[in-house]
């Protein structure tokens, strides 16, 4: 139980079943074995979001979220980023040690590069430096806690092996003062596809929210992209967005008996979009009612916030000032 798991979730939009299955599942299931940290990192958001309201609300909404899935803030230390001073003063000490050219590799800030340039902007154009310097601070979150696992979707896991790179960086260069962090992606779940078959993610618009009320889930699901076939045609289930996502939400009996029809037809996608929503309403439905209820109550997340800001600190602080005295800046 000494081992500490860490993860961070970006309030930028209404938390999805991606966000879900990539990462917030894996991460309850870590903390049974590990000492965790979750986060709200709103650091991070702001290099996305410009309005401070919206912001608030979001940060409150995946705090409602995570604990309406079963996060125990007595178990888990839960906290907001910008609560913990200690990680943006170490981000700031790693950034010393950070080779810029990691960072002209990041995939997010050379994506927006590409996008640029392929516009026929400048290459920099509307580019901040927090998203540049955005693996440092996340790199910052990591190693303030010393942890040794990260539980992330697939699409962070270049984020992590930056993270290992400073921390390698800095120990070569001070010592051995950084724990160096591994990342863990389940093998299955690289990328839960959204309703038009794409990566579902809040930039594509083709989300399903964990906590869509039943009529709002039930227009998602109806809108979900599948081909023109009648019901007795074989499909390749592997092929399908609604299976894809399905198999996830149903027991293993369920999945097979669906994969068959799937292949020797006698299945239309209205009836699969009927199944899909049953099985999600099974599995969100009881928990639903929970966030509603936190999600009314902000004296209470707040509180649960602020405890968690504690113990974060707790922890963070002590290894904090052994990076200061590493670097040879005195703690006063
Ligand atoms: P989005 O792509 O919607 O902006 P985030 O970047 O905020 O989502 O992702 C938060 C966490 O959820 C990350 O760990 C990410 O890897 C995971 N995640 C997001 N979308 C998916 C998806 N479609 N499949 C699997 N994991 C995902
Ligand atoms: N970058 C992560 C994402 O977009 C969020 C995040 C910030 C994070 N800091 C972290 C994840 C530290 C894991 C560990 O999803």
């Amino acid at each position: 139980m000494n081992r500490i798991a860490l993860s961070g979730i970006k309030p930028t939009g209404i938390p999805h079943l991606g966000n879900y299955l990539g990462m917030i599942r894996p991460a309850l299931d870590l903390a049974k074995d590990y000492r965790a940290f979750y986060f709200i990192a709103d650091a991070h958001a702001l290099n996305q979001l410009r309005d401070p309201a919206e912001l608030d609300r979001l940060i409150f909404e995946v705090a409602a979220t995570l604990l309406a899935l079963g996060l125990d803030p007595e178990k888990v230390t839960f906290f907001r980023q910008s609560d913990i001073a200690e990680i943006f003063e170490l981000a700031i000490i790693l950034a010393a040690a950070t080779p810029k050219g990691l960072l002209n590799r990041a995939h997010a800030y050379k994506a927006a590069v590409d996008a640029n340039l392929a516009a026929g902007r400048d290459g920099d154009a509307g580019i901040n430096m927090g998203l540049f310097t955005y693996p440092i601070l996340m790199a910052a979150d990591i190693l303030l806690f010393g942890s040794h696992a990260v539980p992330v979707g697939e699409d962070q896991r270049q984020h992590i092996e930056i993270a290992q790179d400073i921390a390698q960086a800095f120990n070569r260069a001070y010592g051995e003062v950084l724990t160096v962090p591994r990342a863990v992606i389940g093998e299955t779940i690289a990328d839960i596809p959204g309703t038009d078959g794409r990566k579902m993610s809040k930039s594509y618009g083709n989300i399903i929210p964990i906590f869509a009320p039943p009529e709002e889930l039930l227009k998602h699901i109806t809108g979900m992209v599948t081909d023109s076939r009648p019901p007795e045609r074989p499909k390749d289930p592997e092929q399908d967005n609604l299976f894809r996502l399905y198999r996830f939400f149903a027991a293993s009996a369920e999945t097979e008996t669906m994969r068959e029809k799937y292949l020797h037809g006698g299945i239309g996608y209205g009836e699969v979009k009927k199944m899909l929503f049953d099985v999600l309403e099974r599995t969100f439905g009881e928990a639903r009612g929970r966030y509603e209820k936190y999600i009314g109550d902000r004296p209470f997340l707040e509180g649960v916030l602020r405890y968690g800001a504690v113990k974060a600190r707790a922890v963070g602080a002590p290894m904090l000032a052994n990076v200061r005295k590493a670097v040879g800046i005195r703690s006063y």
